[in-house]
């Protein structure tokens, strides 16, 4: 792996430096260590260089659906991977077989990586995995990396917060446990000066829009959807908050899918804007209607 904008100095301090924070080596007899690491939002230089380290370091890498065939092949290919997952509705391995997992393998001796998509701590069940781990006596450390909505911030090009269109950001899920209603606080959501960033909520964008409207929002605030952001697949609709569920229905993104709703939307300058295009030029606009 090279580093374009290091020369070798930096690399090599770089590496000295992260090493002495978290490397532990299999020793017969004792419990490995878990590190619950982010591959942020898909596009592999978006990847930490601990996180990279460890990967290559690691024995055994236990990973999910949302980390990129990209990232993926960085792990070299004598290391053992387990794909663990979870597709829509088809779940490969459930959440307490995934526990289970890393207990026994760290329980081998194993130096694991658990990758996850994004960051291990938003919306990645991370701690969750952590709790368990701790329980069973049992090293783990987190690894950051980049959220998915801090990558779509940079290859659209739409910021989080503007002075002037947002004093904050929130990240919500949109996401609907089998038979039950979406658990938020409409009322509390329903801001202007916040620009909102909904997570799984493809399912559930149009009862998200009437929601947010119901509750005070304009039917007109701008509001974009991004599927695959940073990658080469990646592509934007953007559009109103009360027009974007039918632009989705009819467009039917690629999954994953994350939602921008707020007047930083509207700071949107189309997939030709240099800032945008210039890390990911494959990047499709499929509607403009902000
Ligand atoms: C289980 S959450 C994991 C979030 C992840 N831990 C993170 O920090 O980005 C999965 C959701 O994240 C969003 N997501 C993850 N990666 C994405 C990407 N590259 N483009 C768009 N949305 C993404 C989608 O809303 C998807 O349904």
């Amino acid at each position: 792996m090279s580093f374009p904008c290091m020369n070798a100095n930096c690399v090599t301090q770089l590496r000295r430096r992260s090493a002495s924070f978290t490397t532990r080596r299999p020793r017969p007899g004792m419990a490995g260590h878990v590190h619950l690491i982010g591959s942020g939002p898909g596009d592999p230089e978006l990847l930490t260089l601990r996180a990279l380290r460890l990967l290559q370091e690691a024995d055994v890498v236990v990973y999910d659906r949302l980390v990129s065939d990209e990232i993926m092949a960085l792990i070299p290919a004598t290391t053992r991977q387990i794909d663990v997952g979870k597709m829509p509705k088809r779940h490969k391995l459930p959440q307490d077989g995934i526990n289970q997992l890393l207990v026994d393998l760290a329980l081998q001796g194993l130096n694991v990586a658990r990758l996850k998509g994004g960051d291990p701590l938003i919306f990645g069940r991370g701690s969750e995995e952590a709790e368990v781990l701790r329980a069973a006596g049992i090293g783990c450390s987190y690894v950051p990396g980049i959220t998915a909505a801090q990558g779509m911030a940079s290859s659209t090009g739409v910021p989080l917060t503007h002075r002037g269109l947002a004093t904050g950001v929130r990240y919500v899920t949109g996401h609907r446990a089998r038979d039950r209603s979406l658990d938020l606080d409409w009322a509390s959501l329903a801001s202007e000066q916040t620009t909102l960033v909904v997570y799984m909520g493809a399912a559930n964008i149009a009862e998200i829009s009437d929601r947010l409207i119901a509750a005070g929002l304009p039917g007109d605030l701008p509001a974009m959807a991004v599927a695959a952001a940073t990658t080469p697949r990646e592509a934007r609709i953007v559009s109103t908050l009360a027009a974007l569920p039918a632009e989705i229905a009819e467009a039917a993104p690629e999954a994953p899918v994350l939602f921008v709703i707020g007047h930083v939307v509207s700071l949107y300058r189309g997939a030709e804007d240099g800032l945008a295009a210039a890390a990911h030029a494959g990047a499709m606009q499929v509607a403009a209607n902000a």
